[in-house]
């Protein structure tokens, strides 16, 4: 259990749904369900018994019995059975990621972050589910003047990926403006971290280039500040959002830690009390300088702040790297 967890809210639904269940932030969202006492059904095409990071992902809930996980495609699978009897959907399900959407795979995003979406707003909406709660992303806005981003800023999505997270987002929200179907929030996640974050993301490269002395590649010069929000927040945020009265649109998941990529190498080195060997490359397309979460209505409407401090969510985060790099306790 990562250091930080805590019980993420007084409330959670009796019983919820969770797509993208063996991703980094769908299989500890399960986990903190299933702690509260939740009964989750847990959706992710990628499978636990041939795929590594699915099972590691999903080891902590392996036999338990208010977990119970269904391996499919929710571009093609039947999703209304899956939803029965659900007081919330939370649709994590997606490709991530904003650099490889560039390429050839901008089809897989196009059909899993909206095609899939659209076949679980219509099954949600058939089976009468009461709420749904669907991962956007801090990418929707795009490149900012400086200041912090409001949930009612005009989005300006600088990359592909970008793009199918808004159309994702703003289709929830234009199903949720019908008198039948699922209320929707749409959380806006600001580059999130943590233990078993995906292994494409800064942080888990800059902490494994730390540990285990290979070298980090660096797009730029470093001095692109993100809002890191650590992954036992957003989960707060993310059951609150399944139980607050009211559904109120996009929400901003981040804040309260605002900081550079060379910040975060500065911490990493210190955790480990080694040095980063950097090879510096070219900034990639679509990258924004800076994101900063507003997050005045995530307190307004659910009672969430951001807890866990960047020092303290490295720290945690390392720890856990660290007990999958078996040479590690060796090599340091
Ligand atoms: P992840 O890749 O670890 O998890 C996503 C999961 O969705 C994967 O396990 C994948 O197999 C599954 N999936 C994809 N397409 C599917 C389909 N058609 N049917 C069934 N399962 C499918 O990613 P993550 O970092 O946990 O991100 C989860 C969600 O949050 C994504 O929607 C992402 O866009 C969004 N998000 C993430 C971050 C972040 O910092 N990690 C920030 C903003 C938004
Ligand atoms: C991240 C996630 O990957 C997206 O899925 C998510 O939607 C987005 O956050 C969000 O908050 O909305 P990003 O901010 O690009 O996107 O996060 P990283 O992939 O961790 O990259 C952060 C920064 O580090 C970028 O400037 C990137 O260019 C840089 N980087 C990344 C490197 O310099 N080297 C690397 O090896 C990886």
């Amino acid at each position: 259990m990562p250091q930080h967890e805590q019980p993420p809210t007084n409330a959670a639904p009796r019983r919820a749904v969770v797509t993208g269940s063996a991703g980094f932030i769908g299989s500890h969202l399960a986990h903190a369900l299933v702690q509260a006492g939740t009964t989750v059904i847990g959706v992710d095409r990628r499978d636990p018994s041939t795929d590594p990071t699915a099972a590691a992902n999903l080891a902590a809930l392996r036999g338990r019995s208010g977990y119970h996980h269904v391996t499919a495609d929710l571009l093609h699978c039947a999703i209304d059975p899956l939803l029965i009897d659900a007081d919330a959907v939370f649709h994590l399900a997606g490709i991530p990621g904003v650099r490889p959407s560039w390429g050839p795979q901008f089809g897989d995003y196009l059909a899993s972050n909206v095609l899939a979406t659209h076949r679980v707003l219509d099954a949600s909406t058939r089976i009468g589910v009461p709420r749904l709660v669907v991962a956007s992303s801090s990418s929707v806005y795009g490149p900012t003047d400086g200041g912090a981003s409001l949930e009612t800023d005009r989005p300006k999505p600088a990359s592909p990926y970008a793009v199918t997270k808004l159309a994702e987002e703003q289709l929830c929200l234009a199903y949720a403006e019908r008198p039948i179907g699922p209320s929707v929030i749409a959380l806006r996640y600001f580059t999130v971290y943590g233990p078993r974050q995906r292994a494409d993301m800064f942080t888990h490269r800059a902490l494994h280039a730390a540990l285990t002395g290979q070298p980090l590649r660096l797009y730029g010069d470093g001095h692109q500040r993100r809002d890191f929000t650590y992954i036992d927040d957003a989960i707060a945020a993310t059951i609150a959002a399944a139980v607050v009265p009211t559904a109120h649109g996009a929400i901003n998941v981040g804040g309260g830690s605002n900081a550079s990529l060379l910040d975060v190498i500065n911490i990493a080195t210190s955790l480990t009390g080694r040095d980063i060997q950097l090879h510096q490359d070219h900034t990639r397309n679509g990258d924004v300088l800076l994101t900063r979460a507003d997050p005045g209505l995530a307190g307004e409407v659910l009672g969430w702040q951001p807890r866990v401090d960047l020092h303290s969510g490295l720290r945690a985060h390392m720890q856990a790297l660290a007990a999958q790099i078996p040479d590690y306790s060796r090599a340091a």
